[in-house]
This record gives structure tokens, C-alpha cells and sequence, in this order.
């Protein structure tokens, strides 16, 4: 009998010491999806900005430090010759018919002829380990993926153009032009690269352009653009481009992550933009190719229009294939 005892006592010991020593060893935090709710010592945590707490630290903590890791990256995406434009397209996880119905039609880096394009997607990191996966393996086959470790929901939009700043201000800096956009917007590149952008003339510096609005918050609770009172104070917004679709010199980016900074976070992003615009003194220009809404299709309006909001997969595949089949055709 008292063998069985201690025989018992040993197992429990030698129990414990491997849970302390399984939690004591620290692991690499290479995969986006191994997160375990709950887990002490999980490592996104540890890498996290250290601050003790004192005042001195306090002072020189930004207001709105943006330091979320990478879960996926493409550091490499622009190495070699500086892209013309650089494509960022805000998406979330379920969309993987809106990400390919536009690899394959206007966001298809191979497509423009005669300057370099560079598609990226947007993501943040999804409850859902299973769509963490799946992005996962997407992004093992397209490399086209970025996603930093924030939770991916409406009301992050802005943390999602801001990892897209970040992004071309790191790893993409020497580029002329980026282009931010959604995953339901229909672009005319070929209207875009050479009527709007003009590849042959001197890249523009603080350059801002897309459809403008100037508005002012909305206060109902029930509006998805509702702006809370002690959020945004003001009755009127500095004017802002909406965020189906905007355009910009690259050294703007850099500027408006670091204007973002210090900059309190709405989670409207397309005016949290034209706040970071109005401190940085730049003013975006209103361009009427950029279109906030739906327009139904007709060959000789689309000749016309830089970007559409609102288009399914399906119709991104036939407004592509008509339009480029068609080219010969005068309006
Ligand atoms: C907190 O940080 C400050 C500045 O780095 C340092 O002087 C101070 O000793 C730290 N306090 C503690 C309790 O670690
Ligand atoms: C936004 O992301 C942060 C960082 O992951 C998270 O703490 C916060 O809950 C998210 N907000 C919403 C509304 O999802
Ligand atoms: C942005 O901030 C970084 C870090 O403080 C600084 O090195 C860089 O010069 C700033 N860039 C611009 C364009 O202000």
C-alpha cells in the first residue's frame, strides 16, 4: 500500500514539474493562429512596448501608438525597381471571391504593361482560427497578404489603413503612388495610371485626390457613420476623401502614420485620414472619376470613371472582360 502512495506522489510531482517547466520555456510566436485565450505569458504580449508606468514614460508614450506585430508580411514585395503605384485594398477575412475577382481583372499586378504595380490586402487578425488558416494558406500561394495582430472588425477600419501607411512607409517608401481602396470597388487602372497619374511626368509630393466630401458628424445612434459627441466634439469635419477609393503621392503615407500617432483614433477612417490631412496642412483634391456609389455598367461611362463602389465578384469579372475585349470600340 504505501508504495502505491508515493508512487502517486512522484507522478504528481513530476505533473507539476513539466507544466512549470512547459510554461517557463519561451516559444517563438511564428504562427498568426496559435493564439490560446487566457494563456499567461502568451508572446504578443511580451513583445509589446515595456513601459513601468512612471511619468516620465507617460510623456513620451505616443497618443496612439501603433505597435501591432506582423502576423503575415511581404517585406520583399518591393525590392528592386520602385513601384509606379501601389495598390492597398482593405478586406476582410470571408472575402476570398472579392480578392480573386480582382487578382484576376483590374488589381492583376502583370496587367499594366509599362509601370510596376504592387497589390497588397489588408487584414487584421480574425477571432476565428479556422479563417486565420485559411488567409494563411492564401497568402502562401499569392503573396499579395498583409496582417498585423489587431482584431479584424468594422470598427477597426482605421488600425487597417494605418498598417497600410505603416507598410509603404517601411518596406515601400521609394513608390510614387498608392492607391487605398475596398475589396467591392471596381478600378479603372488604365484611367487611373495614365489620364489621372501620368507615368511620364515628375512624381507629385503631398498629393491627396479622391472624391471629397465635406460633412460634419452624424449624431444618430443608429447611422453606421455615427460619431459620438465626446469622440469628435466639432460640427464639421476638415474635408476628406471617402474611403471607397483615394489616391496619393507615397511620401504622404509616412506623414500621415506619424500625424496618426499623436493623432486621436476614430474609427471612421476615411475621416480620421482628413484629420491627420488638415494637420499636415495638405488639402485633397476633388476628382469627379472617383465615385462613392453604385453606377450601373455601360462601356463608354466606365471608359470614364477612375473607381465604382459596390460591385459583386461576378460583375468584376464581366465589366472586366467586356471592357478589355472591347477596347477598339469608340464611345
Ligand atoms: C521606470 O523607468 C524609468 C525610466 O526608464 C526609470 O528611471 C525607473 O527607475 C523605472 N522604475 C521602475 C520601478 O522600474
Ligand atoms: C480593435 O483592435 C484592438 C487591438 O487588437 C482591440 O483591443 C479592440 O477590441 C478592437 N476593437 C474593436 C471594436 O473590435
Ligand atoms: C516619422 O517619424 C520617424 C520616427 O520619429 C522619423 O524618423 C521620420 O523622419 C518621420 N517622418 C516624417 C516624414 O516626418
Amino acid at each position: 500500500m504505501p508504495s502505491k502512495v508515493s508512487c502517486l506522489y512522484l507522478l504528481t510531482v513530476v505533473c507539476w514539474a513539466s507544466a512549470l517547466w512547459y510554461l517557463s520555456v519561451p516559444r517563438p510566436s511564428s504562427s498568426s493562429t496559435s493564439s490560446y485565450p487566457g494563456q499567461p505569458g502568451f508572446p504578443v504580449r511580451q513583445s509589446r512596448r515595456s513601459g513601468n508606468g512612471s511619468l516620465g514614460n507617460m510623456r513620451t508614450r505616443s497618443l496612439n501608438p501603433h505597435d501591432f506585430n506582423y502576423l503575415i508580411n511581404e517585406e520583399q514585395k518591393c525590392a528592386g525597381e520602385a513601384p509606379f503605384l501601389v495598390i492597398l485594398i482593405s478586406t476582410t477575412h470571408k472575402e476570398f471571391d472579392a480578392r480573386q475577382a480582382i487578382r484576376e481583372t483590374w488589381g492583376d499586378e502583370s496587367t499594366p504593361s509599362d509601370v510596376r504595380v504592387v497589390t497588397l490586402f489588408l487584414l487584421g487578425r480574425n477571432a476565428d482560427a479556422v479563417l486565420n488558416q485559411m488567409v494563411e494558406q492564401e497568402s502562401q500561394i499569392f503573396h499579395d497578404m498583409v496582417v498585423e495582430d489587431f482584431v479584424d472588425s468594422y470598427h477597426n477600419l482605421t488600425l487597417k489603413t494605418m498598417m497600410g501607411m505603416r507598410w509603404v512607409a517601411t518596406f515601400c517608401p521609394k513608390a510614387h503612388y498608392v492607391l487605398k481602396t475596398d475589396s467591392d470597388i471596381f478600378v479603372n487602372m488604365e484611367n487611373l495610371i495614365v489620364n489621372l497619374l501620368k507615368p511620364a511626368t515628375k512624381p507629385r509630393r503631398r498629393y491627396f485626390t479622391g472624391y471629397v466630401i465635406n460633412g460634419g458628424p452624424i449624431r444618430d445612434m443608429r447611422s453606421k457613420w455615427y460619431m459620438p459627441r465626446d469622440l469628435y466634439p466639432d460640427s464639421k469635419y476638415p474635408p476628406f476623401c471617402s474611403g471607397t477609393g483615394y489616391v496619393f503621392s507615397a511620401d504622404v503615407a509616412e506623414l500621415i502614420y506619424n500625424a496618426s500617432l499623436h493623432t486621436r483614433l476614430l474609427h471612421l477612417e476615411d475621416v480620421y485620414v482628413g484629420v491627420c490631412l488638415r494637420k499636415l496642412g495638405i488639402h485633397p483634391f476633388q476628382n469627379s472619376g472617383f465615385n462613392h456609389w453604385k453606377m450601373a455598367y455601360s462601356l463608354c461611362r466606365y471608359r470614364r470613371i477612375v473607381t465604382v463602389h459596390q460591385i459583386s465578384p461576378e460583375e468584376m469579372h464581366r465589366i472586366w472582360n467586356d471592357m478589355t475585349s472591347k477596347k477598339h470600340l469608340k464611345c
